[in-house]
């Protein structure tokens, strides 16, 4: 049952869109049709198709909360590349740094002071002590899970139903109606059943999270501490002091991924709520673009881990990168946490995204639309249902693609940019309340033609 109804409408509305969008944009449909030859689907990665429209649009150039794409059109971002860019589109300080380091070397397979410099702050920021570097979030989840199963010496990982942690097997598994593990759909070549690797637990169910643990198979447990990948689902009260104490109870490793949720604050969800996991992973936006992930881990854990490492066999035991820790991505992510995503810009961020929080819903209340958006700091996002959704198999429910492309593709031909994947909109330090209100113009356009 879809949340809106008329269907032939949405189509007719989405088939004028188009038509605007083909109009307005003929040198970006040059450049896929040029594109299309060597690359498959004309993109260099294939997510990069799933936007709305015949064709994904080339960028030109971007700046702050802006980018110009190659038809001279001018977009206020609110995907900010799905969190990569989540500091604002080049941000000055972090240029500078990345600029220098440029010149002084690239990568090295030797630290640079910079390494010590940025594990400090995301020691003190986050409250886990020991940190490594990857290229991304999905490297550092990985390296983390091979961690916690090698010291625990169990095989098995708890994950949220409708998580998503990057491109790590384990966690491509969902419930089906009766409870049981499965793979999720379109899982691509999955190397095993996931039911052999992973528990699935519906978010905010602290009886099933323990049922989980109990089975004495179970190396650490993979959260989001809201997950926002399947929209925004926050945590009830007490769910997430709960999983910490149920990990404790049956010595289970609890990872907090905060690639995301990172939105609430230089500490992410973790600092802000006072929470005390074993380890954190991070990634995206720490290097402001420049490839770069982390997990962090509280000393026991490390000293856990560093006490079964063989130096002798250190590279080749499945932990680890060429480049990880490059001298370039170090630089970026010390200059970025230091310079750009400090305290003071988090507060600004997370203003500006309760506006935006704010005038969507009212304008949503005012349609009757009978949606609901959340907000978790500088991300917020709404979804096609009334109320928020307690779990990810309730926001999957909600989901309604054509109804969303609409919106997306209404979004883009009035210059504004929508993360492809959600209904989600994240603030930069760049942003600013004219960026906003371009939006909620947009938004209010878009909900008279669905309901006016
Ligand atoms: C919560 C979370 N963790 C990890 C990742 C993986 O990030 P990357 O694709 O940069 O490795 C993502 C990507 O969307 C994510 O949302």
């Amino acid at each position: 049952m879809h949340s809106y109804p008329d269907r032939e409408k949405l189509t007719r509305l989405f088939a004028e869109e188009v038509a605007e969008f083909v109009a307005k944009h003929p040198a970006s449909e040059a450049l896929h049709q040029k594109a299309s030859g060597p690359l498959m689907a004309g993109v260099p990665m294939s997510w990069m198709a799933k936007w709305p429209g015949p064709h994904p649009i080339f960028v030109q150039s971007a700046k702050g909360s802006r980018f110009i794409d190659v038809d001279g059109i001018e977009y206020v971002d609110f995907c900010l590349g799905d969190t990569g860019a989540m500091v604002g589109h080049s941000p000055e300080e972090s240029v500078k740094a990345i600029t220098e380091q440029l010149n002084k070397g690239i990568t090295f397979m030797l630290p640079t002071e910079d390494a010590a410099i940025a594990a400090k702050t995301l020691a003190d920021r986050f409250g886990v002590e020991k940190w490594q570097f990857t290229l991304t979030a999905t490297d550092a989840n990985r390296h983390i899970l091979r961690y916690a199963r090698h010291v625990t010496g169990r095989s098995k990982v708890i994950v949220h139903d409708y998580c998503y942690h990057g491109t790590v097997d384990e966690t491509f598994a969902v419930l089906d109606e009766n409870g049981n593990t499965i793979s999720r759909e379109n899982n691509i070549g999955a190397q095993v059943d996931p039911s052999v690797t992973t528990i699935v637990v519906p978010f905010n169910d602290l009886a099933a999270a323990e049922k989980a643990l109990a089975t004495g198979e179970v190396a650490a447990m993979l959260i989001e501490p809201a997950m926002t990948n399947i929209g925004i689902v926050l945590p009830e009260s007490g769910y997430l002091e709960g999983l910490r104490e149920l990990c404790t109870k049956y010595d289970v490793i609890l990872i907090h991924d905060e690639t995301h949720t990172l939105s609430e604050g230089p500490g992410g969800m973790t600092a802000r709520r006072k929470l005390h996991p074993d380890a954190v992973v991070l990634g995206k936006t720490i290097g402001a673009g420049i490839p770069a992930g982390a997990f962090g881990m509280t000393e026991a854990l490390s000293a856990r881990v560093q006490k079964s490492l063989h130096l002798e066999h250190i590279d080749v035991g499945g932990v680890g990168g060429t480049l990880a820790g490059n001298a370039l991505s170090m630089a970026a992510i010390r200059a970025t946490l230091t310079k750009v995503l400090t305290p003071e810009a988090f507060i600004a961020m997370e203003e500006l995204c309760t506006i935006w929080t704010r005038d969507v819903q009212k304008l949503i209340d005012r349609y009757q639309a009978g949606w609901q958006v959340s907000q978790l700091g500088c991300r917020a996002e709404y979804s096609f249902r009334s109320t928020a959704p307690r779990n990810g198999r309730e926001a999957a429910d909600a989901d309604d693609f054509e109804l969303q492309q609409y919106l997306h593709l209404h979004a883009l031909n009035r210059g504004i940019l929508m993360t492809p994947f959600h209904n989600m909109a994240l603030m930069s330090p760049a942003h600013t309340e004219a960026d906003v209100k371009r939006h909620t113009e947009h938004f209010e356009q878009a909900l008279n033609s669905l309901f006016g």
